[in-house]
C-alpha cells in the first residue's frame, strides 16, 4: 500500500470485530512507532498494553461516571452526557487491544514525542488492517493519580495516548479536510 493510501485512509475507527489483534502484531507496531523522531532523540516514551477485557471495561464505566461529573465544571462537555450515561456505551467501542503511550518527564518534549509515535503507531496500524482511536477521555481519567495507582503506573509518568486497536468493523475511508490556512509564507 502507498504512504499516501495509508495517510488519507487512517480513520479514528469506532466500530470493531470480535478478531483480536496479536501480541505480535502489537510488538511490530510498537517496534515502528518507536520510529518516531524525538526531542534530542531522548526517545522519553514507554508502552503499557491492555489486553484484559474486564479491566478494559472498568477503565470505560470509570471514565464515564468521571466525565459525567466533569460535565459540571466544564459546560462544552455537555453533548457527551448522552454518551457518558448510556449504559451501553463503552469507551473503547468494543476494541480489545489498548496501547497506552506514556512520557516519562525527564525530557521537556516528552508530549510532543509521544504523540509523535501515536501517530507512527494509527498510520502502522492503517497499514496492517488494523483500526485505531485516540481514547481522549480515557487519557484524562486514566492520569488521576488514584486510577495510575489501581494500575501500578508510577506517579512520575504521564499517560499521553491510550490508542485503542482492533480490526474494524466498518471499511476504512477517507474523509475532506478543511484546506490548509497559510498563515504567512515569506518568500
Ligand atoms: C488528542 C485526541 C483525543 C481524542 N479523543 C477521542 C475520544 O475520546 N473518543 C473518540 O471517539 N475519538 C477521539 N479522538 C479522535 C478524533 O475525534 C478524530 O481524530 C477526529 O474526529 C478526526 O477524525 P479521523 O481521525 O477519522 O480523521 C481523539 C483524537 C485526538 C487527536
Amino acid at each position: 500500500m502507498e504512504f499516501k493510501e495509508v495517510l488519507l485512509t487512517r480513520r479514528s475507527v469506532r466500530s470493531f470485530s470480535d478478531k483480536p489483534v496479536s501480541s505480535e502484531l502489537v510488538r511490530d507496531l510498537l517496534k515502528l512507532a518507536v520510529e518516531a523522531p524525538s526531542s534530542q532523540g531522548k526517545e522519553p516514551w514507554l508502552f503499557g498494553i491492555v489486553q484484559d477485557a474486564e479491566l478494559l471495561s472498568e477503565i470505560s464505566e470509570g471514565t464515564k461516571a468521571f466525565m459525567l461529573d466533569r460535565i459540571q465544571s466544564v459546560p462544552d462537555l455537555e453533548v457527551y452526557r448522552g454518551f457518558f450515561t448510556d449504559p451501553t456505551t463503552d469507551i473503547f467501542y468494543h476494541g480489545k487491544t489498548l496501547v497506552m503511550i506514556l512520557a516519562s518527564q525527564d525530557s521537556r518534549s516528552a508530549d510532543v514525542d509521544c504523540a509523535l509515535a501515536a501517530s507512527g503507531l494509527m498510520l502502522s496500524a492503517r497499514e496492517k488492517g488494523i483500526g485505531s482511536c485516540w481514547m481522549g477521555f480515557g487519557q484524562i481519567y486514566c492520569n488521576q493519580p488514584s486510577v495510575k495507582e489501581k494500575l501500578g503506573i508510577d506517579q512520575g509518568l504521564k499517560i499521553v495516548a491510550p490508542i485503542i486497536l482492533g480490526y474494524p468493523a466498518v471499511e476504512f475511508t477517507t474523509k475532506e479536510r478543511k484546506d490548509p490556512k497559510i498563515l504567512f509564507w515569506k518568500e
